[in-house]
Formats: C-alpha cells, sequence, structure tokens
C-alpha cells in the first residue's frame, strides 16, 4: 500500500533547531510529512540527539571520512535511497551539494538560509546584515541549485534590524521566523501545492495583501 506521507530526508551540521521545527510541526499534525532518517556530516551534532528522542533513525556521514566530495555524496544518496527519502531537507546543512546529488533529486532538495535572498548568500550574514546596515533582515526557504544559496524562492518572512541590535540578537529574531516557514512549506510541498516555473515559484491557495508594507524604523 502506497505510503500518505511525503518521506523527508532531513540534513543537519549542528544544533538542530529548525529540524527540531519540522518534527514538532509533524507531531502537531500540522505537516503532512514523515521523516524518515536524520544524517549529519558532524558527529556531535545536537540535532542527533534531538532525532534520536523522537524515535527518528540518526546516522552520521562525515565528510571527512572521504577523499572526494563525490564520494561523500554518494554515501549521503545510498542512505536516503535506503530510506525512501522523496525530499531532502537541509537544516543547518554547511556543505555545498554538487551537481552529482542534486541530479538525483531533482527540485527535490529544500534549503533554509537565514537572510533575505538574494542579499547575503553565504556563512556568518546575520552578523553581515547588521554590519552592512540595512533596516531589514530575515529568512528564505528555496529549491537548491548548484549555485550558493541561488535557487528559486518559496518563501520568506522578514524581521527588523534594530541599529543595538548584534549579530546574535539578529540570528535569535530570524531563527523564530525559520521555525514557523519551514514546516510550513514542507506542508505545503508534501500536499503538492507548490509549483516551479523557471525562477517563479507558485503555490496554490496562497493569499495576497497587495497594501501590505513594512516601515522600519517606525516614527
Ligand atoms: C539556521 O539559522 C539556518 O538558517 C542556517 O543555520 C542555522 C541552523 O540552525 N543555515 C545556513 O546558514 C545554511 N546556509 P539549527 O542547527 O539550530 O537548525
Amino acid at each position: 500500500m502506497p505510503d500518505k506521507y511525503l518521506k523527508l530526508g532531513i540534513l543537519i551540521s549542528g544544533r538542530g533547531s529548525d529540524l527540531q521545527s519540522v518534527i514538532d510541526g509533524i507531531e502537531k499534525g500540522e505537516v503532512a510529512a514523515r521523516i524518515s532518517v536524520v544524517i549529519s556530516n558532524e558527529p556531535d551534532a545536537l540535532g542527533l540527539k534531538r532525532a534520536r528522542r523522537h524515535h527518528i533513525p540518526a546516522i552520521v556521514v562525515c565528510h571527512r571520512d572521504f577523499t572526494t566530495r563525490q564520494a561523500f555524496e554518494a554515501r549521503l544518496l545510498e542512505v536516503l535511497g535506503e530510506y525512501g527519502v522523496g525530499l531532502v531537507v537541509l537544516a543547518g546543512f554547511m556543505r555545498l551539494l554538487t551537481p552529482f546529488f542534486l541530479k538525483e533529486y531533482p527540485m527535490k532538495v529544500i534549503n533554509i538560509h537565514p537572510a533575505l535572498l538574494p542579499a547575503f548568500p553565504g556563512e556568518n550574514v546575520q552578523q553581515k546584515a547588521v554590519d552592512y546596515g540595512v533596516r531589514f533582515a530575515g529568512c528564505t526557504v528555496h529549491f537548491v541549485d548548484d549555485g550558493m544559496d541561488s535557487g528559486p524562492i518559496i518563501a520568506q518572512a522578514v524581521v527588523p534590524v534594530f541599529s543595538t541590535d548584534t549579530g546574535d540578537v539578529l540570528a535569535d529574531r530570524i531563527l523564530k521566523q525559520e521555525h514557523q516557514i519551514y514546516p510550513k512549506v514542507i506542508h505545503w510541498i508534501a500536499r503538492g501545492l507548490v509549483r516551479v516555473e523557471g525562477r517563479r515559484v507558485h503555490i496554490s491557495g496562497a493569499g495576497k495583501d497587495v497594501e501590505s508594507s513594512l516601515i522600519e524604523p517606525v516614527v
């Protein structure tokens, strides 16, 4: 009998709070998917413990154990295949995936990035946003292509940046929004509501607020 739930393979490198938000969304019945496996490229990642606490298989595939990137990715693919994964979810996974991996999951790999792409791709981006002096920051969920944080954008959430913010303070504010939008996007994909057309992503049933705007600072 076909499984009615989309099977997720979640790739992490560290703390796993985004992973936790997906686990919580599933447990609350808000995400029509199941996590088949969590894979970390870092053996000590806290996210592995979070997964095991919820009886989710949690596996280490450490990139340092492989002599080539392709061999590392081949092992990731092998594990994802063993667990029948239909959607690969990057949740603080700090390795770039190459076309060798991505061609096996075309438009079936998503990532969350703590910036309003295409501004601030790469690492340490909350601090970069503070240093640049932007008035708004946020997070982006996007399909993964072979560029750096460059694939089609599915959803974004915006937060204000205050002149007194540190990178860590801003990161915490953004993270709260990450935990809101990542489970939602996974649910939309699981329900078949997301369609990609070139760079543009359509979400069936999404509302529009044509008058919406944000101003910061508030005066
Ligand atoms: C999150 O802020 C996520 O957006 C970011 O790493 C953090 C992981 O936190 N991802 C990237 O920067 C990917 N380029 P977590 O381990 O607590 O989920």
